[in-house]
């Protein structure tokens, strides 16, 4: 068994969108062929715009499939009141995607991602009582032998040594969801900084690790702390024995994406 996931977020189609950058990655998406290409959130920054909706469909389409994809909190309506409180996600599902909770199931690997986007807040997240009890209706069904992972936009814990960002507001209740099913793999974005590292040391009492793909934004000018005026994806690569991560970041003198490090795990047994 061997999968190759390529994880892309914060594509954030708008005035901040790098135009260079997201026509390099659609060429070097299309050479790596992944699996899956997985993209945690926040297509557009403003999803009021029509224009902004219309764009990242049509951006999408020009990027390889299979595409697992969730909501972030840029695509909830932010000016618009009625839709913000009552259907926060209503143009995401026209123009991005109908399916709030995705699933890709493979012999030996399942991918499930969830929405913690909703109208209540600006920037953080939250996995409400009903969508935790569809991830855990949709990871109870995975292949016991397999690999689990889980994909949500906003993080469930800090990474350290960058600026606090708001994650999600019941980062315990997601930890113990990872812990219930044994997700070997967390992939998520929000942060616009790239990081790499486990569940390990922000949980207490007995729990089983998760890794962490946690992507900066991949196509936008909007990067943060040490990522400011970077964008990366990351490659992922799954076997019988490891887990490896391959985060890429672009490099405009080369006008590619480059691997920057590589970070492999162990298979949980
Ligand atoms: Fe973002
Ligand atoms: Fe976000």
């Amino acid at each position: 068994m061997r999968y190759t996931l390529m994880h892309i977020s914060d594509l954030h189609v708008s005035w901040h969108f790098d135009l260079t950058v997201a026509e390099q990655l659609v060429r070097q998406a299309h050479d790596i062929q992944p699996d899956l290409l997985v993209i945690s959130g926040d297509f557009v920054l403003r999803a009021d715009l029509t224009g902004q909706l219309m764009a990242a469909a049509a951006y999408l389409k020009l990027l390889p499939g299979p595409q697992l994809v969730v909501p972030g909190n840029h695509d909830v309506s932010l000016f618009n009141g009625y839709y913000r409180l009552f259907y926060p996600l209503r143009r995401y599902r026209r123009f991005i995607s109908p399916e709030l909770n995705p699933v890709f199931a493979r012999p030996g690997l399942t991918v499930v991602g969830g929405c913690t986007a909703h109208g209540l807040t600006i920037d953080g997240g939250r996995l409400h009582a009903p969508q935790i009890r569809t991830l855990d209706y949709a990871l109870s069904r995975a292949d016991p032998g397999g690999c689990r992972v889980l994909v949500l936009h906003h993080h469930v814990v800090d990474p350290p040594s960058s600026k606090r960002r708001p994650k999600i507001a019941n980062a315990a209740d997601a930890l113990h969801l990872m812990n219930r099913h044994r997700v070997e793999l967390f992939l998520c974005g929000h942060t616009h900084v790239s990081y790499v590292g486990t569940t390990n040391g922000f949980q207490p009492g007995p729990h089983q690790d998760t890794i962490i793909s946690q992507c900066g934004t991949t196509t936008s000018r909007r990067g943060r702390g040490h990522d400011r005026g970077k964008n990366s994806f990351h490659l992922v690569d799954i076997d019988d024995q490891t887990i490896q991560i391959t985060p890429y970041f672009y490099q405009p003198d080369a006008r590619q994406f480059l691997p920057a490090s590589a970070h492999a795990f162990p298979r949980r047994r």
